[in-house]
């Protein structure tokens, strides 16, 4: 089977040569184990910080899971099929999913990590919809998205609301959820296509281009002339610091993610997430958030885009462009059809 290693610390923005494509046997499935043969990869931000150099301590760096050094395989969230089970939770032929990495077949006993995926390998319902989901809406994005806006956002109508990296896949999911609350939803994001994007698709009140505005923060007082109600943050960074300003005195804030960091994040750095919402202390909420996403989509009322790259040498160049912004909504790896 064909599994992706990293081959040397990334030395900022990742490039292809950090990564190596292998060729290694199938692992044997113990007593307790099953076979899992991995279907898509789901890319997602949190990947970058884990590919950091670690401490001598060797701590994972909360929220964002254990390192991954060179030469191992490269974490991150997979969605597979069951082909061989001597597990009694799991049977051939279910559809699971969890963070097992870069690599085409994994022998796991389905156990959870306690930072990587507290939730272990989790068997899924094939009737809430079609596969290439259950990365995405599905998810932890979507999850992240669904759970963090109900609980922290409490948004209601009249309220303003900024989302930031509004074009990515919990950004696009966050502000459609608020605008359907009754929010009035303004979404930050880079480029001149992805405000169309959410003024065009996802029909947001407003949208800001950080690389074209001479002043985020007039740009934000233009367009939130109200103040922020609510903030949705997944970047960080000097975009945040430019927006945290404009929150009103009882604004809500969610720190969801620090992508703009996530380069130069060092293990042990774990006080920068402090206060930071973590989809991973709310396993026992999954079912219920994913089935209020399903029917949500089901019905039309969210939508979101997806990019599919083939094959598992791809992954790589998937990371690579999702860090580069060039993504909208979610980017999968097909690994096998
Ligand atoms: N707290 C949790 O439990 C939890 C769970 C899941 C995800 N997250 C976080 O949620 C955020 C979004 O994740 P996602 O999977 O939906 O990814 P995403 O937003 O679809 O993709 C990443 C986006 O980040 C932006 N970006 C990349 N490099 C950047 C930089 N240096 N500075 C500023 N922006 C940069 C780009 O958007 P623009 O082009 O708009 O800049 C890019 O499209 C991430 O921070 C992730 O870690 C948190």
């Amino acid at each position: 089977m064909k599994r992706v290693v990293l081959d040397r610390y990334p030395d900022g923005s990742p490039v292809r040569s950090d990564f190596r494509v292998e060729e290694v046997d199938v692992p044997p499935v113990g007593d307790g184990e099953f076979l899992v043969r991995t279907l898509f990869l789901g890319i997602e931000p949190r990947q970058r910080p884990m590919l950091n150099p670690t401490t001598d301590d060797n701590r994972p760096m909360r929220p964002y899971g254990a390192p991954c050094g060179p030469g191992r395989v490269i974490p991150g969230s997979a969605l597979g099929e069951v082909v061989e089970s001597r597990h009694p939770g799991y049977q051939s032929g279910d559809l699971v999913e969890g963070f097992w990495g870069w690599c085409e077949y994994e022998a796991s006993d389905g156990s959870p990590h306690p930072t990587n995926n507290p939730a272990g390998i989790q068997v899924r319902d094939r009737s809430l919809g079609d596969p290439q989901h259950h990365l995405g809406l599905l998810g932890l994005p979507g999850i992240t998205a669904y759970l963090a806006v109900e609980s922290e956002g409490r948004v209601s109508a009249g309220d303003t609301v900024v989302v930031t990296t509004a074009a990515g896949m919990v950004g696009s999911i966050a502000a459609q959820l608020c605008q359907l609350a009754g929010a009035k939803v303004v979404g930050v994001t880079s480029t001149a296509e992805k405000c169309r994007y959410l003024l065009d698709e996802l029909n947001l009140d407003g949208a800001i281009g950080y690389r074209a505005a001479e002043d985020l923060g007039e740009a934000v007082s233009a367009a939130c002339p109200d103040g922020i109600d609510y903030f949705f943050d997944n970047c960080g960074g000097e975009i945040s610091a430019a927006i945290v300003p404009h929150l009103n005195e009882r604004g809500r804030y969610t720190g969801c993610g620090f992508v703009a960091n996530y380069n130069e994040l060092k293990w042990g750095q774990s006080d920068h997430f402090r206060g930071m919402f973590s989809v991973h202390e709310h396993v026992a909420e999954y079912p219920r958030a994913r089935r209020a996403l399903a029917e949500l989509f089901d019905s039309g009322e969210l939508s979101y885009r997806m990019t599919i790259f083939e094959g598992i040498e791809r992954a790589p160049r998937a990371l690579i462009d999702l860090l580069a912004g060039k993504n909208i909504g979610k980017y999968l790896v097909r690994v096998s059809p």
